[in-house]
């Protein structure tokens, strides 16, 4: 880490602290669902409060098209952070202008501030230099402890810094990320294997390519299996599925034969009519599959299979979830999964690393998330970073630019 500036040695005391941190948390009724990422900036926010310099939280939430939208208002966010944070939360609904510098010319050292969505401005996700510049303007030195964002090459997080010249340095959640992903991927163990799951399959089909060539075993979860087994000729019913991908999945697969890599993928599937909590379900092997039944998890002989490949791997790279986890009792395969990972992990025959905010929601259900290596609160960043590339929000807090 002797390329990045380090906060011990920084001097926040009387100080404009533009925090970039990652509040894009799962909502659930007005509700934040999981507050991991919450709770992980939390020492970084306390450590320059009581320093004395004034924090002020930059974040995007959700992804807003056209301005400002109550739906993606971070002011939903503030209550569960104060709540977390043990400390009033002041609130500006604008991230830049009159708004944002009126609250916090009122800031009073170790005061904490968060300034509304950045994503309300189209110049966030444009990079735009004017909108940083803007952004900078409120600050004096820049921490970033956002490295579930760092993928991004977007104005809160990469050009305030370039911009402005002004210090940057990662904070202390940022920096835990940074050194575990070294000692993972730098020189993992093998067998390595990566279970790779969830919803955005279109997101994620490109890199399970790449992923190929570090992993010995891909295992294939989620929604994303639907779109392996209708490649396979599979009948996957009313299920969740990608048709325009079909063909990069059979492209994987040649390529997985090619580099003698195996591909996993469900061998039997719980189905339901509807996904709803405990809708009538059964088990049924993936050559049953009715034109009614949607897949919802993976079955008992999946999980059985998933568990065997896993005690002859070394090194365990996972996210993304099996089922509809958030639904009973379509949680029940990555519970199993998860508990058969976290045994592994404390027996010392495993080195398990987990990212992905849904991912932590669901290790977070079946309670093992203290019992892995590491669990990343990352998901595209931590994916980015497994195939090697250089993500734009670190590469601006290395001192030498590199
Ligand atoms: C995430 O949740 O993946 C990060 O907050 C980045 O959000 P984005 O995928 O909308 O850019
Ligand atoms: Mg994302």
């Amino acid at each position: 880490m002797n390329s990045f500036r380090r906060i011990e040695d920084a001097d926040f005391k009387g100080k404009r602290v533009l925090l970039r941190v990652d509040l894009n948390v799962p909502m659930q009724d007005g509700q934040v669902a999981d507050a991991t990422r919450i709770e992980e900036v939390t020492p970084t926010i306390l450590e320059i409060a009581d320093q004395g310099g004034k924090v002020i939280l930059l974040s995007h939430f959700g992804r807003p098209k056209n301005g400002p939208d109550p739906k993606y208002s971070l002011r939903r966010v503030v209550p569960e952070v104060a709540r977390i944070v043990q400390r009033p939360v002041a609130f500006a609904e604008d991230c830049i202008g009159p708004t944002a510098e009126a609250a916090i010319a009122a800031m009073k050292d170790g005061d904490i501030l968060c300034l509304e969505n950045t994503r309300f401005h189209p110049g966030e996700e444009k990079n735009d230099l004017d909108f940083a510049t803007k952004l900078a303007a409120l600050g004096d030195i820049f921490v970033d402890d956002a490295f579930s964002a760092a993928h991004r090459e977007h104005a809160a997080n990469t050009s305030i810094v370039t911009v402005s010249g002004m210090p940057a340095y990662p904070g202390r959640a940022m920096r835990a990320e940074l050194d575990a992903l070294a000692k993972a991927f730098e020189t993992p163990q093998h067998p390595v294997a990566a279970i790779v799951g969830g919803a955005k399959i279109s997101t994620k089909l490109d890199l399970l390519g790449h992923l190929l060539v570090k992993v010995e075993t891909l295992i294939i979860g989620g929604a994303m299996a639907n779109t392996f087994l209708v490649a396979l000729g599979k009948k996957i019913g009313k299920s969740l599925v990608e048709l325009e991908l079909v063909q990069s999945a059979r492209d994987i697969m040649a390529k997985a034969k090619s580099l003698h890599r195996e591909i996993v993928l469900p061998v039997d599937v719980v189905v339901a009519e509807k996904l709803e909590a405990n809708v009538p379900s059964r088990v049924v092997g993936i050559d049953q599959i009715g034109d009614g039944d949607m897949i919802l998890d993976i079955g008992p002989r999946t999980v059985e299979h998933v568990v065997s490949v896993l005690a002859r791997t070394k090194t365990l790279v996972w996210n993304g979830p099996f089922g509809a986890f958030e639904v009973e009792p379509f949680d029940n395969g990555t519970t199993a999964v998860a508990e058969a990972v976290a045994e592994l992990t404390t027996a010392g025959k495993l080195v398990s690393f987990a990212g992905g905010g849904d991912t932590v929601a669901a290790l977070n259900v079946a309670g093992v998330t203290l019992r892995l290596s590491h669990v990343s609160t990352a998901g595209g960043a931590f994916l980015e970073s497994l195939e090697g590339k250089t993500l734009p929000g670190v590469k601006v807090l290395r001192l030498n630019g590199g």
